[in-house]
């Protein structure tokens, strides 16, 4: 077979991916650039193994083998399959969502934060009794990686704290605290370097009487700056800035970040004689860390830093070891036992502040992804069938954008995400590239190079996938609300919210192309846009809601008033 020559690592299912012919016609233009280039398309396909012997074999049977799950009941902590419809945290059924809306669609199920927010405290508290740790455990919200109202209101009213990266980040935060939402006992942790516009919007609240914001030191300019501006007590925290070779080599960004040790001892000597603190050390190592035991090393050195110098600064109190945490919401099989790592960290504090003889800080974490990621999915339908050539797999092109939805596909490399069909689980898989059918982008399209194709059922047009893992950071990167490549509407949206014993579901619709135009500065009262200036207005403002008890099955929506 033309896989022989894979050196040595030829997956069975190599066999049905690339016939013989395709793969000899290939190599036999093997003189050309391209046709070497196109040869290692097929090779990349499949040096992944990770496909079954397809031939017959179904969608289920593939899932099994890959992963383990069954067609019924949970797939992982936040999917489930039930009567053959897909299910988002048991309660939201995206099969009835699909019927009843059509797609393309977003859903944002809000209960999911909470839900997030929850378990990791129960985590701290497990891993704090199992430590012997005294400190308290304390929960920021990294807002950054989804600003929508609805959101950080969720998080705040859910128990996290605020982390802020911005000016912008500020105003929000003033605002939810006079409204009450923020409250007064919520700590602000101010990350990033700050620019004049966010030192004076740190400055307003705090002297509005936020007595809980902490701005946490990038420099020693925004330190002189905020301490000699401030009238009254101001806490603040100072970054660790790593070392080169303690960065993560996938995100050297992070070494710009911080303060180091030496300046780190002038941030200190600039506060003494002035009615300010510092009173919490920051820790952050990297991003999207998926490996606890890496993790702990590089916290290590910090730790041991954070207890000698709350030996000589007692006003020191908090070690945060910022964002970071990895989710679930990427992969199916994916596990990190968040309660091990917590419990590890926290013993490494208990062991250092043994041996200076200082109390147990706060243990702060800064989550980002792990509070949002799962929180919303996305769905799109197959709206036609294109076949790749010289054997490669076909395309699904799709009635969205994925490089506009999807973002970190093209940001972040190997980033994965879950796509399972709603239906059609029992027709035979095949490999398969989705693309998005809304930009006419080479770049639009998943899996990426490198990566293997998707396996999915040989539904062909009409399937609808659901993209899951959507929540955290790709539509602040897509700019929700703007103007995206090749004017790639937003899709209708669907946000479910907890409200006591009841569920409040609001519909937003689509964006609409006169919004997009206007914009970008065309005067949309003459432009043809096919639609008949009264339909689309009254499109527009169609922001239905309606509610329904928690418990009754989401399949009833359809029977659901609005209110
Ligand atoms: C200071 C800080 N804290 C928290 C986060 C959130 O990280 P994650 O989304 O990985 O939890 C970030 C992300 O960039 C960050 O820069």
């Amino acid at each position: 077979m033309a896989c022989n020559g894979v050196t040595g690592h030829c997956p069975r299912s190599y066999v049905v991916l690339v016939d013989e012919s395709s793969c000899q016609s290939a190599r036999g233009s093997g003189s050309s650039a391209w046709a070497l280039a196109h040869e290692s398309v097929f090779l990349r396909f499949a040096v992944e193994g990770a496909f079954t012997e397809l031939n017959g074999t179904t969608y289920i049977e593939h899932l099994a083998h890959r992963y383990g799950v069954q067609p019924e009941g949970a797939l992982n902590a936040f999917i489930s399959r039930h009567d053959g419809q897909l299910y988002l945290d048991e309660r939201v059924c995206l099969n009835t969502l699909a019927e009843q809306y059509g797609a393309p669609l977003e859903v944002s199920f809000l209960p999911l934060i909470t839900k997030q927010i929850v378990q990791m405290h129960t985590y701290a508290e497990a891993a704090r009794l199992a430590a012997g740790y005294q400190g308290s455990f304390v929960y920021a919200y990294a807002t950054k990686a989804n600003f929508a109202e609805e959101v950080v209101r969720t998080a705040l009213q859910s128990g996290a704290h605020y982390e802020t990266s911005s000016a912008a980040d500020i105003i929000i935060a003033h605002q939810l605290w006079r409204q009450g939402v923020l409250r007064a006992n919520q700590y602000m942790f101010c990350n990033g370097s700050k620019d004049l516009g966010y030192r004076k919007a740190i400055l307003a609240l705090r002297e509005a009487g936020h007595e809980q914001l902490i701005p946490i030191v990038d420099d020693l300019d925004e330190l002189a700056y905020l301490s000699s501006h401030c009238q009254v007590p101001m806490q603040f925290g100072v970054r660790v800035r790593f070392d080169i070779g303690d960065v993560d080599p996938d995100h050297p960004g992070g070494e710009r970040f911080g303060l180091t040790h030496s300046e780190i001892d002038s941030a200190v000597a600039m506060l003494v004689g002035t009615p300010h603190s510092i009173v919490m050390y920051h820790a952050m190592v990297g991003s999207q860390i998926e490996d606890a035991h890496v993790w702990k090393i590089q916290l290590s050195s910090a730790v041991d830093r954070y207890a000698a110098l709350a030996h000589r600064i007692p006003t020191l109190r908090m070690f945060n070891f910022g964002g970071g945490m990895p989710t679930d919401s990427y992969q199916l099989d994916f596990q990190f036992d968040c309660q091990a790592f917590l419990q590890t960290l926290m013993s490494a504090l208990v062991d250092a502040c043994a041996q200076y003889g200082t109390p147990h800080p706060e243990l702060v974490g800064e989550f980002g992804r792990y509070t949002v990621g799962s929180h919303t999915v996305y769905l799109m339908e197959v709206g036609a069938v294109k076949p790749g050539r010289g054997g490669a797999p076909d395309w699904y092109l799709l009635n969205g954008s994925l490089m506009v939805s999807l973002p970190d596909m093209l940001i972040v490399e190997g980033q994965q995400f879950i796509v399972l069909p709603l239906n059609e689980w029992h027709l035979p898989a095949r490999p398969v590239r989705l693309a998005g059918r809304y930009t006419c982008d080479t770049d639009d399209f998943y899996p990426r190079p490198g990566q293997p194709p998707l396996l999915l059922p040989n539904g062909g047009e009409g399937t609808i996938l659901a993209f899951f893992g959507v929540g955290a950071y790709q539509q602040m990167l897509s700019g929700r609300g703007g103007a995206h490549h090749c004017l790639t509407p937003e899709m209708r949206r669907i946000t479910i919210e907890a409200d006591g014993d009841e569920l409040v579901v609001r519909e937003t619709p689509p964006q609409h192309l006169s919004d997009i135009m206007s914009l970008l500065g065309y005067n949309n009262a003459t432009l043809e846009l096919g639609i008949r200036r009264g339909e689309q207005n009254a499109e527009r403002s169609i922001v239905r809601s309606f509610r329904m008890p928690v418990k009754r099955s989401a399949r009833m929506w359809k029977r659901a008033r609005p209110v």
